[in-house]
């Protein structure tokens, strides 16, 4: 089955991010001059995804405002002769239809995703988190698509990550598998959320994502809230594991966690870097800086 729905939860509070967060969805910190969901996005249509569905929550009118139109502002930079930026500002609202629907209460990443259910209905689909920023050749979300497309099963993208770091994330326990990609695909055996260091099953951390087939849903909702009253992913994608196989893959290209105060700045420097308007003035820049 083809893959034509991506779910983005937006939802969370974004506490690691405060106090730009307090007032203002994280998903709409700019990353040089582009909303960090308008990546993530770009990403799902360029892997050929056409139905977006945006899970959202209190205080996150500013996802919606950004994707629709803005009469008032493109009457005002069409009066002033200001051609490019109107159409850049047309182009967001021209590129794509969103469906919203709204996590009352921040009960957990499985839960939003529960939430997302009637929208998505009986078919596989993607997860897309705009906490990682991921830039590859080929679009993360269509080298997952691969893998799913091959082995016809829920897929969950990783990365390694040596050393203490590794207890921030879920890791999974895995078997290598043989086929085209290159030693980068795992059948998953078990899943751990933030284990500890000396724990850890692997060093192969579970990264924002994934593709899901349908069941998801039914072991979501049967997944109990953990300590804190979340509904955990990797909760149910453990009961998912014992259901039908699990897949993970190590994707190619360079994941930035935007989510977290340095990670969001490494972004920042990089992406401002590589952009042809920008990165030489900027590098110049940065080069005179004494620290
Ligand atoms: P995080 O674990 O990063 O949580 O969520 P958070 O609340 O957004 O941020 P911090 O940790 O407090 O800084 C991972 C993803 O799941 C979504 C978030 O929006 C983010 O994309 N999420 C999380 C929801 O949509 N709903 C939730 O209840 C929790």
């Amino acid at each position: 089955m083809k893959i034509r729905k991506a779910v983005f939860p937006a939802a969370g509070l974004g506490t690691r991010l405060l106090p730009a967060t307090k007032s203002q969805p994280k998903e709409m910190l700019p990353l040089v001059d582009k909303p960090v969901i308008q990546y993530v996005i770009e990403e799902a249509m360029a892997s050929g995804i056409d139905h977006i569905i945006i899970v959202t929550g209190r205080g996150k009118n500013a996802i919606e405002d950004h994707f629709d139109v803005s009469y008032e502002l493109e009457r005002i930079l069409e009066s002033r002769g200001k051609t490019d930026l109107l159409e850049q500002v047309q182009a967001i609202s021209k590129m794509v239809s969103i469906a919203y629907v709204r996590q009352k209460e921040a009960l957990g990443l499985g839960h939003a995703i529960l939430v997302a259910k009637p929208l998505v209905g009986n078919e596989p689909f993607a997860v897309l988190l705009g906490d990682d920023i991921i830039d590859a050749e080929v679009p993360c979300t269509q080298q997952m698509i691969s893998v799913f497309e091959k082995h016809q099963s829920s897929v969950l993208a990783t990365q390694i990550v040596e050393g203490p770091d590794i207890s921030r994330y879920g890791v999974i326990k895995g078997q290598a598998v043989s086929d085209e990609f290159s030693g980068r695909t795992y059948r998953v055996e078990d899943l751990v959320e933030k284990p500890a260091f000396s724990e850890a099953p692997s060093n192969l951390a579970i990264i924002g994502r994934y593709i899901l087939t349908p069941e998801i849903f039914e072991v979501l909702e049967r997944t109990g809230a953990d300590k804190g009253g979340e509904i955990q992913l990797t909760n149910g994608l453990r009961l998912l594991r014992e259901k039908q196989p699990l897949h993970a893959y190590r994707f190619e290209g360079k994941r930035y966690d935007a989510g977290d105060k340095l990670g969001f700045l490494k972004a920042t420097v990089e992406f401002a870097l590589k952009r042809s308007d920008l990165g030489s003035d900027f590098a110049d820049y940065l080069r005179q800086l004494r620290f």
